[in-house]
C-alpha cells in the first residue's frame, strides 16, 4: 500500500501477538508495547540523514557518521501513545517530546483535544506521531492538523495496528506523512474499533477496564 510501510520483523509479529491475546495481564501488555516501540522507532529512523565530523580515536584520526540536523521529536498522542514512549526514549534517549491529548468521543468518534505542548522549534525537526491505534483515523488527523498548525513540517506516523479505512482516510488528508504499522486488520466494526484487533489500547496499558 502507498505510503504506508508493515514492519514484518518476526520480533515485532510475535510480541503482537502475545499483546492481542486477550488473557495478557497489564503488565505484560505495557511491557510488549514498550519492546515494541523500541523496534519500530529503529525501523521508522533507518532512513534519517547522516553527516560526517572530525573526531579522534585511541588510534587514529577519523570522519565518522552522525545524526544530521536537530534532535528528534516523539509526539505521543494521549494516553495509548505514551506506551511506545520509554522503548524510543531508550533508543533515541536525546529526543523532545511533545504532548498531545486527545480522547476519541465513544458516540461520534470525533478526535476531542485536552492538551497539548510541543518544542518551539518543530520546524527544524523531525515529529515522529505515536499511537498504537490507527482505526477511524479521527485521532490521527487531528494530532498531524495540531502539529502541522504549530509548525512541523517532516512527520511520520507510527502505530501498531490499523484498518483499511483508517489508513485511506488519513492518506486522504495527509498524504505526504508516512506511515509505520506491525499490522493492517481486516476492518472497523459499528463502533469504531479495530477488528480482529487487541481492544481497547489505553484501557489494557492503564488497567482501566
Ligand atoms: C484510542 C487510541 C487512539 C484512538 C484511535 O484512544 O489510542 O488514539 O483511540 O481511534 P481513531 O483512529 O478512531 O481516532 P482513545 O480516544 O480511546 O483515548 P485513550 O488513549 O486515552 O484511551
Ligand atoms: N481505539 C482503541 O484503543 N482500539 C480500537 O480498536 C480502536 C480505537
Amino acid at each position: 500500500m502507498q505510503g504506508v510501510t508493515v514492519v514484518d520483523h518476526p520480533l515485532v509479529q510475535h510480541k503482537l501477538t502475545l499483546m492481542r491475546d486477550k488473557t495478557r495481564s497489564t503488565k505484560g501488555f505495557r511491557q510488549l508495547l514498550n519492546e515494541i516501540g523500541m523496534l519500530l522507532a529503529y525501523e521508522v529512523t533507518r532512513d534519517l540523514p547522516l553527516e560526517m565530523t572530525d573526531i579522534e580515536t585511541p588510534m587514529a584520526p577519523m570522519k565518522a557518521p552522525v545524526l544530521a540536523g536537530k534532535k528528534l521529536v516523539f509526539a505521543p498522542i494521549l494516553r495509548a501513545g505514551v506506551g511506545f514512549l520509554d522503548g524510543m526514549l531508550s533508543l533515541v534517549p536525546s529526543a523532545r517530546v511533545a504532548h498531545v491529548g486527545l480522547y476519541r468521543d465513544p458516540k461520534t468518534l470525533v478526535a476531542v483535544e485536552y492538551y497539548f505542548k510541543a518544542p518551539e522549534d518543530l520546524a527544524d525537526r523531525v515529529v515522529l506521531v505515536l499511537d498504537p491505534m490507527l482505526a477511524t483515523a479521527n485521532s490521527a488527523i487531528a494530532a498531524v492538523d495540531r502539529l502541522k498548525e504549530a509548525g512541523a513540517k517532516s512527520i511520520r506516523f507510527v502505530c501498531l495496528l490499523a484498518a483499511p479505512e483508517g489508513i485511506e482516510k488519513f492518506r486522504g488528508h495527509h498524504p505526504e506523512v508516512h506511515v509505520w504499522t506491525a499490522a493492517i486488520d481486516e476492518r472497523l466494526n459499528e463502533h469504531g474499533y479495530i477488528i480482529p484487533g487487541l481492544g481497547d489500547a489505553g484501557d489494557r496499558m492503564f488497567g482501566t477496564k
